[in-house]
């Protein structure tokens, strides 16, 4: 069996590109995450693009075993000399350097004649390999260059040392028959390639990330890059799940091995979806939340009599639980606590009691808790230490869409009381809580999504709040009131600004 080496840039070109700077305990959390997972690589940022990165990927590097941890930059020396400091303490460093390689990116953006942009590859690569073993080259817009020069380029970076050479479609341009032709092309013809590892990075723009990587694979790559989710600029990365699970489900035709635990995929999802607050689509493939339901009647007969009619993927391979007990306001810890572990969550005595009482609150709105209101539970803050407390929420509305919404708080314990006004609910409970806290913080997005279905359901909201200190933060909140779900995430927001 040929093995498949799975790169998760989730952390870099998934994370940088939304805008969204997770912090470095947010980062390490996802990275021990993907460790379960058993990715092979974790590209944990560019550490030259600012020191939080620079922090988080050392953080990572020293905290995060069994696995390689790799930085990026640019073919710059100093870019260069920030990520190798950056990644001292890794048990497996490696460095990602590269340079633009297509005529855009060379005429318009570097202002570099090819024979110059060669040199600095070469340069980089060389520098690279003063600090480690492991240099992986990246042709930037491999996939719009000129094919000679490129094979010459990732020849000279083969000769220069580099262990792996990425291909990258950067702009998701590539349709599968091209990207694995060209592929095929650099095989044969670039001397050397045998002795590293090929790599495939695409993106999304036109939907074909996935079927563009596994036509790299097929035509020679050992490495696949992308995303948990498929986040990242754009229109995002290759989503990682949907090559693992499509060479998983595939692999008598494929014949590749891999090292990942496929039953760590949903939640290697939840958590990322939860950290970044970029939801997954319910029909998203592998990991929506639809992607295993059968909703018509014909489809259901017929996955009763036998599953395989409409199931290519048993959920409990990703991870997903088909459950069988029903969890309601009568059921006790116990019966929690077995139900949460089948989920992959183990709890110590303090913390099940919180979720234990959570769990209770929402009993008491909600005839039966299904799976996905307790992953909902879980991610939510355990509220034991933080700066604002929401207590009590009352809205009035008037015309169409005037609301004055009174909302109560206690700020470091101190119980406190306003009122304001609002372009409806939402807005007003907002307004009121800005009063209450003073602080200078800007709504750049808010969303809200039913956890389960039905009038009853749980509602989850998401705002992302810009503080001047902070940048983006995103909080989280649920209930079965959206309103009080939306005060619970923007508060939930502010204790992140606090922290
Ligand atoms: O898409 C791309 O080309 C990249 C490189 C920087 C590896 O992300
Ligand atoms: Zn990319």
């Amino acid at each position: 069996m040929r093995r498949l080496y799975i790169f998760d840039t989730t952390l870099r070109d998934g994370e940088q590109s939304l805008g969204i700077t997770l912090n470095a305990n947010e980062k390490l959390e996802v990275a021990r995450q993907l460790v379960k997972l058993g990715v092979d690589v974790i590209e944990a940022g560019f550490p030259a693009s600012s020191p939080g990165d620079a922090e988080a990927v050392n953080l990572i590097a020293r905290e995060v075993k069994g696995v390689s941890i790799c930085g990026l930059t640019r073919a710059v020396e100093s870019d260069i000399d920030c990520c190798a400091q950056a990644l001292r303490g890794a048990e497996y460093p490696r460095i990602h350097t590269g340079i633009g390689v297509s005529p855009v990116h060379m005429e318009k953006k570097l202002k570099l004649a090819p024979e110059r942009v060669l040199e600095v590859a070469v340069a980089a690569v060389k520098h690279a390999k003063k600090y480690v073993g492991d240099v992986e080259f990246y042709a930037e817009d491999a996939f719009r260059s000129d094919r000679s020069f490129l094979a010459a380029v990732i020849e000279s970076a083969i000769m220069a040392g580099a262990t792996v050479v990425n291909i990258p479609d950067t702009v998701g341009y590539a349709t599968p028959f091209e990207y694995e032709e060209l592929i095929s092309y650099l095989m044969h013809n670039v001397r050397g390639i045998e002795k590293v590892v090929v790599s495939v990075h695409c993106h999304d723009d036109l939907g074909m990330s996935t079927a563009n990587s596994l036509a790299g694979i097929l035509a020679g790559a050992g490495q696949v890059e992308g995303a948990i989710n498929g986040i990242g600029e754009r229109a995002g990365n290759t989503s990682l799940e949907e090559v693992i699970m499509a060479v998983y489900t595939r692999r008598n035709q494929y014949g590749l091995e891999m090292r990942v635990n496929t039953r760590e995929i949903a939640a290697t999802s939840r958590l990322v979806a939860r950290v970044t607050g970029v939801p997954v689509p319910a029909h998203k493939a592998i990991v929506g939340a639809g992607a295993f339901m059968h909703a018509s009647g014909i489809h259901q007969d017929g996955v009763l009599k036998d599953r395989l009619t409409y199931e290519i993927i048993k959920p409990e391979i990703i991870g997903g639980l088909r459950s069988t007990i029903s969890l309601s306001a009568r059921s006790g810890r116990h019966a929690l606590r077995h139900r949460l572990q089948e989920m992959g969550y183990q709890l110590y005595e303090d913390e099940l009691e919180r979720v234990y009482q959570q769990f209770l609150q929402l009993a008491d709105l909600k005839k039966e808790i299904f799976n996905e209101d307790l992953h909902a539970l879980m991610g939510m803050p355990g509220g034991n230490s933080n700066w604002i407390t929401l207590k009590n929420i009352a809205v009035a509305t008037s015309g169409v869409s005037t609301a004055t919404a009174t909302v109560s708080v206690d700020i470091d314990d101190t119980g406190c009381m306003d009122a304001a006004c609002g372009n409806g609910p939402v807005d007003a409970v907002f307004n009121a809580i800005d009063r209450l806290t003073g602080l200078e913080v800007r709504l750049e997005d808010y969303s809200l999504s039913s956890v389960t279905r039905g009038s009853e359901a749980l509602g989850e909201a998401t705002v992302k709040l810009r503080s001047g200190e902070q940048g983006l933060v995103v909080g989280k909140g649920i209930s079965t009131d959206v309103i009080e779900a939306s005060a619970k995430a923007y508060v939930n927001a502010l204790n992140k600004i606090k922290r």
